[in-house]
Formats: C-alpha cells, structure tokens, sequence
C-alpha cells in the first residue's frame, strides 16, 4: 500500500474536518434525537457507544472508506489465512488460531495449525486441573498455595491483568502471583510471602532469552534449591516458551515445557501456553470461556461490515484524532477496580504495536502514528488527571469501560461508580458554557466582578471525546472480548497506517547497550565509550556502591 495520505479518502476526511471545526457536540445531539442509537452497536449484551466523538454519518462513511481505501479487510483476511502479515520478521500473525474451534483447520504453509494448538490446550487443560486439585504437587506432596508466573511484557501483562480481572473466579486455586521487573525487590516479595515447598513457578518466555525473565528465573530456582535442594527444584519449574533447547538448559524438563509458535507475537499471546497461570487460578473451563468470548470478537470482526464493526470503528476514530485533529494521546478509563491493570495491558499492545516511524517497506511515515496510551481506573483517575482531560488545551480522547453489575457488590458502590461513568462521558461531551456559569455564580449568590472573574476558571469548553463500552458484568466471555476487541483495533490502525504492528524492533537497542553496561559495571570489561552524561552516571553509581 501507498501513503495513507496520498488516498482519496484521506483528502476528502481532511475536507469534512473543517466543516466540523466549529461543530459543537451539543448540537449534534440537540439536531439528532436517535443519535445514540445510530451510532451505538451491541453484540449480547456487549455495547459500544461511540455517540460522544467528533463524527457524523458522514465522517463514519469516508472513514469506512478510507479503512476499505487501506486494505483493512483485505488484511485481515490475510491475517486469519494464516499469511505473512508481519513483514519485518516474515511471520505469520496467527493469534486467532489459539482461539479458534479446533475443527477449523487454520493453514500455515499447508498445515492444519489447529492439532497442534489442542493439543496444547488439552495439556494446560490436565495440569492446571491437577495442580487445582492438589495431585500435581511440588517435592514434598504439598499442594501449590502459590503459582508465580516469571515474565515479562507480553509474557507477564496479559496474565497479569486477567487473573486481576478475574479475581471472583479463582476460588479453589492458588494465588496467581507475577514477577516482571530485573529489580530484586520484586522477587524478595515473592521470597516473603511464599514457601519454597507449595510454590511452583512458572517460567514464560516466548524466546527464554529475556535477561530479567531468565535472571528472576534463575534467583527462584536458587531459593527453592537451597530450601528443598537441587533435585527436588524440578517439581517446581515449568516453562512456557518456543525455544525447547534453552528451556532443556536452563534445566527444566521438556515434558515440563508448555509450547507455542513463533506466529504468536509476545503481546498477544495470552491465549497461548502464556495464559497457564489463568487457568491454574480461574479453572480451565474459565479459561476456555475467556477463549469464547475471544472467538466471538474474531467472528463479529471478520464478519461486519467496517460500518457496524466494533473494532474497526475503535481503530478508525483513532485515526480520525491521531491524524485529523491533532489528538497525540488516548486515555482507557476502565470503571472497573478489577481492570486496573488493563491500561498497562494496552500500553504494551498499543504501543508497542503501533509505535512506529517507517511503513512496512521500511520508508519514514509522514503521518501520525500510535498515540501515547494511558490510564487508571474510575473514579480514581477523576481525582488525578481528569482535570486536564476536561480543561487542559490538548485533545484526549478517552474510553470509558463498566459494567451493569458488579462481581463484587457492596451497598451502593457499584450505582455511584456507574453514575461517575455516565456523568463524566456527558460533561466531557457537554462542557459548560459561560452563561451556565453565570447562571449558577448569581443562584449562589455571587455578583459584579468577583462573578465575572470567576466564570473563565469554570467554564467547560465540552465536545471532548469519548466512547464507553458497557457490557453486563466482567465474566471470562466478556473479558476475552473485550481484549480481542483491543487487539483487533490495533490492527485497523496499523493497517491505515501502513506500518508492521506485529514486530518491536524499537526494544532492542536499550538491551544492547545494557549488555555492555552491565559488564562495566561488574568490572567484567573495561570502561566503553559513552557520552559524557551516560560516562557521568556510571561513575557516580560505581563510586556509590
Ligand atoms: O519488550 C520486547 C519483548 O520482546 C516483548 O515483545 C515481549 O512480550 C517481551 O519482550 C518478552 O519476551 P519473551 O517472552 O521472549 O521473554
């Protein structure tokens, strides 16, 4: 594909946006009383509200058509047959597979995938079970109180977020627990609040090259090793990775591997062996049922119209501000404590997806790119950073996610964390004019020049973004859609993009110099040459030891 710029949607987007600069929201509501049912679309009980955007029918045409323009359906059907999509690393892009019916063959080069993944799927299947019921034990027949997942980025906050979401659901299993960061700290934690005896620790690792997975990985075997000894260390290491050989030298069992496939790329790779610590702490028929409700996102993307098509619509509003408005970040405001990880889930997705400067054939892009994606959940984000949101001068889009009801109810919590949901989409779509000020200033009695030197600190300026997701409750099913329909968002945007979203090479160049930093800092290599700033810190931080 060409420059995204140089289609003639494009041009015509850039055209209707100035005919909506001066648009007020307001307005289009006041002019539209159908409005939220026409730009509203529910799958079950899982709704998107996209009513609160910059948009009318007409922007949601010619962003239709720019996405058909980009070849959005057309790679997404390469996607799911299984061809080389991710360019830069010549692979395949094949995470449906792994949630997909194992009766429909997926071809890679030929080959039904789909064996394969049942396979693995059966396997995580009879040892989470076992491991559940206490007949998978560590080396002294206790039963594992605690399951430490050892991994990072796609290998940690997929697992990570969802075993949080679905806390309500574990009941009867071990505590899930995760150890990302090279920081010590994180791994004494675990030293502190576990025994070495009903620990198993589970070693994910797409590659099993990862310096802070393999670091962690080799501290929790010591701890373990030297409380149960050497032999017994096995029972309670399994690896979830591609790369048999390394997990056979690092010295856990290869009938202890979980495997999975190089067309799995590491952020999206929950539904893989990755997900193991899910299913040891929600169940496996939990973790199926989050698969299904995948499943049911991948079907509604490969089926709807880009009209009516939840991802599609997600991914082409970002366009539609990364590209026409100017907006350079995207805030994901889950109202849903159990979501608290989900924005850092995203960052890795979005932005480690999208976070590219050169299209697929490796020429600079002169056009926007990913967003810088942030977010914490309602209503503690209210307390912190709405406040720019509302009144700062950049635009931020913002999606809001709830439910109707709660998994953890308690008195009123859940109707007031709803009520702060919908009020915050409305005074973020309505603002607050200075007549409504003033109105409000002179019913509280205030008048003259204090009034009027108080309106311009309160006035909203309103017709701020958002869109809000709202399904009935957070079940696994719900979840796994919600998740897929981030992951296939990030697709239509790359793909208007026209860059790679399934390589990362932008990682790789930290980890380079860390090597070489790092045997400086041991002494294991005489002093490199740096900059005189990176020469500067090194010194102090040996001579601070
Ligand atoms: O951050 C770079 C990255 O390669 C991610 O894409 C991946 O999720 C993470 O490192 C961990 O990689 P691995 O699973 O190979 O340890």
């Amino acid at each position: 594909m060409g420059a995204p710029t140089s289609l003639p949607a494009w041009a015509a987007l850039a055209r209707h946006r100035e005919t909506l600069a001066g648009v007020h929201m307001r307005d289009l509501f006041a002019g539209d009383g159908e409005r939220f049912r026409r730009l509203s679309l529910a799958r079950g009980d899982f709704l998107l509200d996209y009513s609160k955007n910059r948009i009318t029918a007409e922007t949601m045409r010619l962003l239709a058509n720019l996405a058909r323009e980009a070849g959005v359906q057309r790679r997404r059907d390469a996607m799911f047959a299984g061809e080389c999509i991710n360019v830069s690393e010549n692979r395949a892009v094949l995470h449906v597979a792994l949630r997909a019916p194992a009766d429909r063959p997926i071809r890679l080069d030929g080959t039904d995938v789909m064996g394969e993944v049942e396979s693995v799927r059966q396997r995580m299947r009879r040892f989470a079970d076992m491991v559940r019921a206490g007949k998978r034990t560590g080396a002294t027949g206790r039963k594992f109180a605690d399951v430490v997942n050892i991994g990072i980025g796609g290998s940690d906050l997929g697992p990570a977020m969802v075993c949080e979401a679905l806390a309500p659901f574990r009941a009867g299993g071990p505590n899930p627990r995760f150890v990302s960061n090279i920081d010590g700290a994180a791994l004494r934690d675990v030293f502190a609040a576990c025994r070495p005896e009903t620990s198993l620790f589970i070693v994910a690792s797409k590659t099993f090259t990862t310096l802070e997975t393999l670091t962690n990985a080799h501290s929790a075997r010591r701890w373990v090793a030297d409380a149960l000894g050497e032999e017994a260390a096995g029972k309670h290491f399994v690896a979830l990775s591609t790369n048999l050989d390394a997990v056979r030298a690092f010295g856990i069992d290869p009938d202890e591997m979980f495997p999975f496939w190089d067309w799995v790329g590491g952020r999206y790779s929950l539904w893989s062996a990755i997900g193991l610590s899910i299913a040891i702490a929600v169940g496996a028929d939990n973790f199926a049922a989050l698969l299904d409700g995948a499943r049911d996102m991948d079907d509604h993307f490969r089926e709807a119209p880009l009209e009516a098509n939840m991802p599609a619509i997600l991914g082409m509003l970002s366009v539609w501000y990364g590209n026409f408005w100017d907006a350079h970040t995207h805030a994901v405001l889950p109202y849903d404590q159990r979501l608290a990880r989900f924005a850092a889930f995203l960052q890795q997705m979005e932005m480690e997806s999208n976070g590219k400067s050169v299209t697929e054939g490796g020429a600079p892009v002169a056009w926007q790119t990913g967003p810088v994606l942030f977010g914490e959940p309602g209503t503690n984000g209210q307390h912190a950073f709405y406040q720019l949101i509302h009144q700062g001068t950049r635009l931020i889009p913002a999606d809001f996610i709830g439910a109707a009801r709660s998994q953890s109810p308690l008195g009123k919590h859940h109707q007031l964390l709803a009520a702060n949901l919908f009020a915050q989409t409305e005074a973020l779509m309505r603002g607050k004019t200075a007549a409504e000020v003033r109105a409000e200033l002179a019913a509280r009695g205030m008048s003259g020049a204090a009034l009027e030197a108080a309106v311009p600190h309160r006035v909203f300026s309103g017709s701020r973004p958002s869109n809000t997701i709202l399904y009935r409750a957070l079940d696994p099913f719900t979840l796994g859609r919600l998740i897929a329909l981030y992951e296939h968002k990030t697709f239509v945007e790359g793909t208007i993009w026209g860059i790679d979203s399934f390589d990362q090479w932008g990682v790789e160049l930290g980890k380079q110099l860390a090597g070489t930093i790092a045997a400086e800092l041991d002494g294991s290599k005489p002093p490199a040459a740096h900059d005189s700033s990176t020469r500067g810190l090194i010194d102090r931080f040996r001579e601070w030891r």
